[in-house]
């Protein structure tokens, strides 16, 4: 049976959740779970990184201890993850006992093996990155390109990791797995950093208290880039419980946003094999939501809380929009106006109403009960081909991809139903076997986009009179023409997502 260990960021708590991270965490989850549909064990993890000067710091504004605002965020993930109904099945927190003893345990291991060395460093420090800039690549020369912050000079005696050791191996490795980053332009954009030539990197800080303390020098502290990668490592035992570690490790998929690759893509697969681990199999990059053009930030405070769109759109017409209107990859730009229309395309119009006219004339020509599907329809093979792109697209994490697959489905159907008009036919056979089509049409679409509006497959899996859930169904036997019984109650209702008008 296939594996999947399927990760997200783990978000700071210096910040509570905004459309951002929701878009990072929605298209995990909408993959987890067509990945379970497929049958396969999944592990999915997300949770929140809790160290760090940042934290540190916005723990001191909010006039609380660093402890008490990362409980209070962290929170705030839970309560925003429930509310967008996001299946993890492990939410990892960087305070907790657990990881700051794997934290030590694997970089015990590098500082053994000789990765880690003593030295002095003097550098530009953007807080808000948590990251040492060189003059070349700030603002003005002065300014963090990512947050538009004055970056800060820090003179340290730290360790330090020699990542300039690897740029051989990491490139061998690159080559070797063609597949590891992805798309391939976030590939190129990480092997470009790699060629460029690596330089050591600070590891630990004397500057602050709050952090994991260094096994063999208690002066010191993690840096908090080095602890949060572990938490990766930490969820699946890697000091706890070498067994199940040895069987999800191998499964590892990662999946971030484009400002993270540096330290995922190139320090990460480093600090593997500093301590003798392959790198994890592979890592999915995203880019920047933007809003009116603009990254997202506290600094700029242009966010958007999930919460306030869920009001709007329901949870679904929020996980619906982010999946299939911001495609995997390039930046994209969030608007209201975008996010109305293609609510009303796609989820009022081309799914709620074939529901709602297929329930009409059931009631009409049919008794109210559901036909069976055609063997023969034309539909199937639309179905069929449809099916066969959405799996490889969820696969390759193109979620907008396979949503579009799956609703050329609906496209084709409420075309057929045009074209036949069965709300004019007398009742009959012919009648039937239109009304049974897009009856399987509608199961079929119930199972194919229930990871990404789960909620609403469920519930249209019960208006054509279907028991259990669209999510306990399996691959791809459940994506098979003709699994719809018939003789079912088609149960007539509410629009299952209602117009929206500007
Ligand atoms: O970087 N558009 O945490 P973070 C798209 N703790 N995605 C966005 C986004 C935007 N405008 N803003 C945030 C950290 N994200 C570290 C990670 S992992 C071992 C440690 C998403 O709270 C995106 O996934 O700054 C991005 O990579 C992540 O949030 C950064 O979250
Ligand atoms: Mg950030």
């Amino acid at each position: 049976m296939g594996r999947l260990f399927l990760t997200t960021p783990i978000y700071y708590v210096n910040d509570v959740p905004h459309i951002g991270h929701a878009y990072t965490t929605v298209t995990a989850d909408a993959v987890a779970r067509w990945h379970r549909l497929a049958g396969e064990s999944v592990f999915f993890l997300t949770g929140t990184d809790e160290h760090g000067v940042k934290v540190a710091r916005a723990a001191e504004a909010a006039g609380r201890s660093s402890q008490d605002h990362a409980d209070a965020t962290a929170a705030r993930f839970q309560e925003a993850w429930k509310l967008l109904d996001i299946s993890y099945d492990d939410f990892i927190r960087t305070t907790e006992p657990r990881h700051q003893l794997t934290v030590q345990a694997f970089l015990q291991k590098a500082y053994d093996n000789g990765h880690i060395e003593l030295d002095t460093y003097e550098g530009l420090y953007c807080v808000a990155c948590e990251a040492y800039y060189v003059e070349s690549d700030l603002d003005d020369g002065l300014r963090c390109p990512i947050h538009g912050t004055p970056v800060e000079r820090l003179v340290e005696e730290n360790y330090f990791f020699r990542l300039s050791r690897f740029q051989d191996r990491l490139l061998e490795w690159y080559e070797a797995h063609p597949d590891f980053v992805s798309p391939p332009s976030k590939r190129n954009e990480a092997l470009g950093i790699i060629r460029q030539g690596l330089d050591d990197v600070s590891l630990s800080r004397t500057s602050t208290t709050w952090g994991v303390t260094v096994p063999w020098d208690e002066k010191h502290v993690f840096y908090v880039w080095f602890d949060a990668l572990i938490n990766y490592a930490t969820a699946i035992g890697y000091s706890s419980d070498p067994d199940r570690f040895g069987a999800w490790w191998p499964t590892t998929h990662h999946i971030i946003g484009k400002d993270i690759l540096r330290f995922h893509c190139v320090y990460w697969p480093a600090m593997c094999m500093a301590v003798g681990l392959d790198p994890p199999p592979h890592i999915s990059v995203h880019g920047f939501l933007l809003v009116g053009g603009e990254k997202m930030s506290k600094t700029r405070l242009n966010q958007i809380a999930p919460a306030d769109l869920v009001n709007d759109f329901g949870v679904d017409g929020f996980r619906y929009h982010f999946l299939r209107d911001v495609p995997f990859g390039p930046d994209g730009d969030f608007s209201y106006e975008g996010m109305i229309s293609r609510y009303n395309s796609d989820l009022a119009n081309n799914l709620g109403n074939l529901l709602s006219r297929v329930a009409t004339v059931v009631a009409r020509k049919c008794g109210g009960v559901g036909p069976r599907a055609r063997p023969d329809s034309p539909l199937a093979a639309v179905a069929a081909q449809a099916v066969a792109t959405a799996d490889a697209a969820w696969r390759r994490v193109a979620p907008s991809e396979a949503l579009d697959a799956t609703w050329s489905i609906l496209r084709e159907t409420n075309a057929a139903l045009e074209a036949a008009e069965p709300w004019r036919a007398e009742p009959g056979p012919e009648v039937d076997g239109v009304l049974g089509d897009a009856l399987e049409v509608l199961r079929l679409v119930a199972v194919l986009a229930y990871p990404a509006i789960p909620g609403a497959c469920e519930e249209l899996w019960r208006r054509i009179g279907l028991s259990g859930s669209p999510g306990d169904e399996r691959l791809p036997a459940a994506a098979e023409w003709g699994g719809y019984p018939g003789g079912l109650e088609v149960v007539p209702g509410d629009p299952l997502f209602p117009r929206k008008t500007a």
